[in-house]
């Protein structure tokens, strides 16, 4: 009988190879004739054929490509699900939970070799083994996610229903041929991982945040809300986080420009990170944070703490969403606030929201140089007027005038970091907020990111160019910091 590896697979694996070829043929042969038809030849005919010929055929329905994450067919689910019943029909989970996991581990593994046996299942040793594997997974830990858990090169898991998950390598996201027995096994991993932080999702409260013991940043969406069955997303947690010469060995910054940044880390500039979902916010923000000097004393705010500081004097603070019965929730801004109680000299706050930008901004201005947060936008100038929305629907009434002179007398820098359509990730500019004119913030670029095209590999080729500027604003504060040396040839530097 066919088990496991043998089988070849799930019938998923082959279209990978399967490129329509169909669409591409009509351009050539109707593009030809319009460039030479001359316009008086024909009057009639040849008006008709420029469109066809401008347009590209949308790209036919391809099937999507598969990564085999696991190599399990089939039957192989088939017989899991066979033996697994068995087992929780057998097994006592009142008395499970009692054990430790190596103890929980031995004690599933026993019944299942019992269950095999008595079974008579046909299967070598290293099926058995991976399906012992997999079914300790199934009861202890996070079924399926596992073996992407267990990985380090993954940067986002995104289960859609039990059917359909989706991973990030590389910038690129992947289908993958991981699935869930059904939506109640997902929604019972999703149940476990949730609970482990004190929280519970279920038809009451369907949307939930919460933290793997790793780290990794979990989001839960269940049904009703989500109609296809549970949304699982976890943002995994990087281990070796990236430091600075990694960005600049990705290319995603220049040396001069990585220099530029760490001045301006030293020389305590407030700093805004803007970016969209996933564009390298958070770590470029870690990158900075390692330019703050061991002896400040630094508190960071965080919806899901991801910030690892190195320096020794550090409080770490986390938001925390309401309970079942909606109450207790500290929101990013209490912690902000609370934050100018407890004399820091820099405050980083991981994703700047809501109102709390006021209450950053007013701790930018005060004394509280160096601090820093991100902020989802396109652009720099897009980040700052998201900063001014943010204070006017927090319910400040101040003119628009005021908030911008806020903003300008307290937001130094804005770093633009963005997720290219090859997967890389690029600083895209380092922006400096000059002053206020009339009603307008004055932006001024000092390096840009230039994209001059794309390889052969589809990779996009580009460059990061300086703009000229001799005397950045912040030059004062470099001065201060005695900097202004490295400054200038970190600027000289920049093509
Ligand atoms: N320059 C880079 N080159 C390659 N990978 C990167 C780079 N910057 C970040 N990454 C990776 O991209 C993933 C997302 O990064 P990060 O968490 O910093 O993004 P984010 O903008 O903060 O996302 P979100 O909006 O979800 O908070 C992580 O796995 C990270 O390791
Ligand atoms: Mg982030």
């Amino acid at each position: 009988m066919a088990f496991g590896k043998r089988s070849a697979g799930p019938a998923t694996a082959k279209p990978a190879a399967v490129k329509p070829a169909a669409p591409a043929a009509p351009k050539p042969p109707v593009a030809k004739p319009i460039a030479q038809a001359p316009k008086a030849a024909a009057p009639t005919e040849p008006k008709e054929k420029p469109k066809p010929a401008a347009l590209k055929p949308p790209p036919a329905v391809q099937e999507e490509k598969v990564t085999q994450v696991t190599d399990r067919s089939e039957e192989y689910y088939a017989t899991k699900t066979t033996i697994f019943n068995a087992l929780i029909d057998t097994i006592d989970l009142g008395q499970l939970a009692q054990l430790d996991q190596e103890s929980a581990r031995e004690e599933i593994r026993d019944i299942v070799v019992e269950i095999i046996a008595i079974k008579n299942v046909v299967m070598s040793i290293s099926e058995q083994e991976h399906l012992l594997d997999d079914i300790c997974n199934d009861v202890l830990g996070y079924g399926p996610l596992e073996p992407l858990l267990a990985r380090d090169d993954i940067a986002d898991i995104m289960v859609n229903g039990a059917d359909t998950c989706y991973i990030e390598v590389d910038g690129k996201i992947e289908r993958t041929n991981i699935r869930f027995r059904d939506n109640a096994q997902l929604m019972n991993i999703c149940q476990r991982i949730v609970s482990q932080v004190g929280r519970r999702v279920d038809d009451a409260s369907p949307i939930c945040d919460a933290r793997l013991l790793d780290g990794s940043r979990v989001n839960v969406i269940a049904p009703p809300l989500s109609i296809d069955g549970p949304a699982l997303t976890i943002r995994k947690f990087k281990k070796d986080k990236l430091k600075l010469q990694d960005l600049v060995n990705f290319k995603s910054i220049s040396e001069a420009g990585a220099e530029i940044l760490r001045i301006i880390g030293h020389s305590r500039c407030n700093v805004l990170i803007s970016g969209g979902t996933g564009s390298g916010k958070t770590t470029l923000l870690n990158c900075l944070t390692g330019f703050i000097e061991p002896s400040e004393r630094v508190i960071t705010c965080e919806d899901s703490a991801e910030l690892q500081l190195q320096q020794p004097h550090v409080v770490r603070l986390e938001t925390r969403p309401p309970n079942i019965e909606g109450s207790g929730e500290i929101s990013m801004r209490d912690l902000v606030k609370n934050c100018l109680r407890m004399r820091p000299e820099r405050i980083i706050v991981g994703e700047v929201r809501g109102p709390e930008a006021f209450d950053l901004l007013q701790a930018m201005n005060t004394g509280h140089d160096g601090s820093m947060g991100t902020l989802h936008a396109n652009s720099p100038r897009e980040a700052l007027s998201r900063v001014e929305s943010m204070i006017t629907m927090g319910g400040f009434s101040l003119p628009a005038k005021t908030i911008r002179e806020m903003i300008v007398g307290s937001v130094d820098v804005v770093v633009q970091a963005s997720r290219l359509r090859d997967g890389s990730r690029r600083i895209m500019c380092v922006t400096e907020v000059m002053g206020l004119e009339g009603d307008t913030i004055v932006l001024q670029d000092i390096l840009k990111y230039e994209i001059e095209g794309e390889g052969d590999d589809g990779k996009i080729v580009g460059r990061h160019r300086g703009t000229g500027i001799g005397r950045p604003k912040f030059w004062d504060r470099a001065q201060y910091y005695n900097l202004e040396r490295d400054l200038a040839t970190a600027l000289d530097e920049l093509e």
